[in-house]
């Protein structure tokens, strides 16, 4: 193949746009959002501060964010219209395309959907960011066959999210741990879900749709779905003694190990500490030595025999079962903080657009024609005149 018809597959490699955004470099295992690493805004801040410095830039000051908490604590409640169509849905449906199907219904109540307005898509995007909670806790109630919790306005977003799931106020231990999985999560640059959102946003469509995009792409097992799959690994293989026997099965069968790798880490995920040592703290607080030894065990197997390294989601996933959520549940969750970082690329992309279209080499059948076709006049002629303008 020449050197102009190479085909990087899946993009590896390819630089297709400048970001603001945030900043992933694998040789430092480093992650910067608009320049602060994610390490110190995890520790320091809170996730609606974080969710403010990724749209606008700049972290906010005690008013900006009295402000942007007020219109957030004011958006929480899911609308009667919007509880009945999901209410509509077969109790089977997974969590994942309930937050799918209830983020279009949103973006089909919206008389302005199609406001491509920067200031619009921020309003949209805090009333998406505000509901999404009730979404995703409601989803995980429904499933038990619980009824929706009405947020508290008392509370910040990590505290009344885990309210509306348990309609149980938590430790602040577990609050911690949850709101720093949400700041870790938000943003990760050019990654499948946040790609799929530009290429969408590219056409000029509504913002809705680019979020709904996002998230079918969010869904697969390589991508978001991976804390979910990580929780199935964990169930599968039950104790940390079962770890080397099991582990020799899955690779002798070419499985890929859920939660580890990474296209673009290859020497570690720079999030993983911190989600690590905050799933830490949930073990001490949950008891459960149990999970931690079947974590480290697979984790020096896995990583001696192949050098691959775990990704978020390996301890993201058994954070979210020790607080209580339900393993459908981990990918939504996902969802309802990446929706920070999404917004903030679907306003980039407008901001500097242009329509994302890239070519492909066919390897197809070479040209053939329908036995018996006889083409009239006005065809010919038209095939003429086109390759009249190619000469
Ligand atoms: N388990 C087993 N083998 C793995 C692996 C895993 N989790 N991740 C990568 N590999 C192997 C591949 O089989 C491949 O081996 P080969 O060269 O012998 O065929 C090699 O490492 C390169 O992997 P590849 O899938 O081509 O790299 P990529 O950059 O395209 O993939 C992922 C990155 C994330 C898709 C991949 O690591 C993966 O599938 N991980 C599991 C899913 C996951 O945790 N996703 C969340 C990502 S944040």
């Amino acid at each position: 193949m020449s050197e102009d018809t190479e085909i990087k597959k899946g993009l590896a490699g390819v630089k297709v746009d400048y970001t603001a955004v945030s900043k992933v470099n694998a040789e430092t295992n480093s992650l910067l959002y608009r320049g602060y690493p994610v390490q110190e805004l995890a520790a320091t801040k809170d996730f609606e501060e974080v969710a403010y410095l990724l749209w606008h830039g700049e972290l906010p000051t005690p008013e900006q964010l009295a402000r942007f908490v007020a219109l957030e604590r004011a958006h929480r409640a899911l609308d009667p219209g919007a509880k009945r169509l999901i209410d509509g849905l077969p109790s089977t449906t997974h969590p994942m395309d309930m937050v799918r199907t209830a983020v279009s219904i949103l973006g089909a109540e919206d008389a302005t959907a199609w406001s491509s307005d920067p200031d619009d898509i921020l309003d949209k995007a805090l009333i998406l960011f505000a509901k999404l909670p009730a979404i995703v806790a409601y989803s995980q109630r429904r499933s038990r066959g619980l009824g929706l919790v009405e947020p508290r306005r008392d509370l910040g977003y990590a505290a009344n999210f885990l309210w509306m799931t348990f309609e149980e106020e938590q430790p602040e231990v577990v609050r911690k741990a949850f709101d720093v999985s949400m700041t870790l999560y938000a943003e990760h640059s050019f990654n499948a879900s946040t790609f799929t959102a530009r290429v969408v946003t590219s056409t000029l469509s509504d913002y809705y749709s680019a979020i709904v995009a996002a998230i079918g792409a969010l869904k697969g097992p390589l991508h978001g779905g991976a804390n979910e799959a990580v929780m199935r690994t964990f169930e599968e293989i039950g104790s940390a003694e079962a770890v080397a026997p099991w582990l020799d099965e899955a690779l002798a069968d070419k499985r890929k190990i859920m939660g580890f790798g990474h296209r673009v880490y290859k020497r570690g995920d720079s999030r993983v500490p911190t989600m690590k040592a905050a799933l830490d703290t949930l073990v001490d607080h949950y008891e459960r030595p149990d999970l931690a030894a079947l974590y480290d065990t697979l984790e020096s197997e896995f990583v001696s025999r192949k050098g691959i390294y775990p990704n978020l989601d390996y301890p993201s996933g058994p954070a979210y079962h020790l607080i209580g959520f339900d393993t459908e549940i981990f990918t939504p969750l996902f969802v309802a903080a990446r929706v920070t970082g999404w917004t903030a690329h679907i306003r980039e992309q407008l901001a500097s657009n242009a329509l994302i279209r890239p070519l492909s080499v066919y390897d197809g059948p070479a040209e053939r024609h329908i036995e018996g076709y006889v083409p009239d006049e006005a065809h010919l002629a038209a095939a003429a005149r086109e390759a009249e303008s190619v000469h």
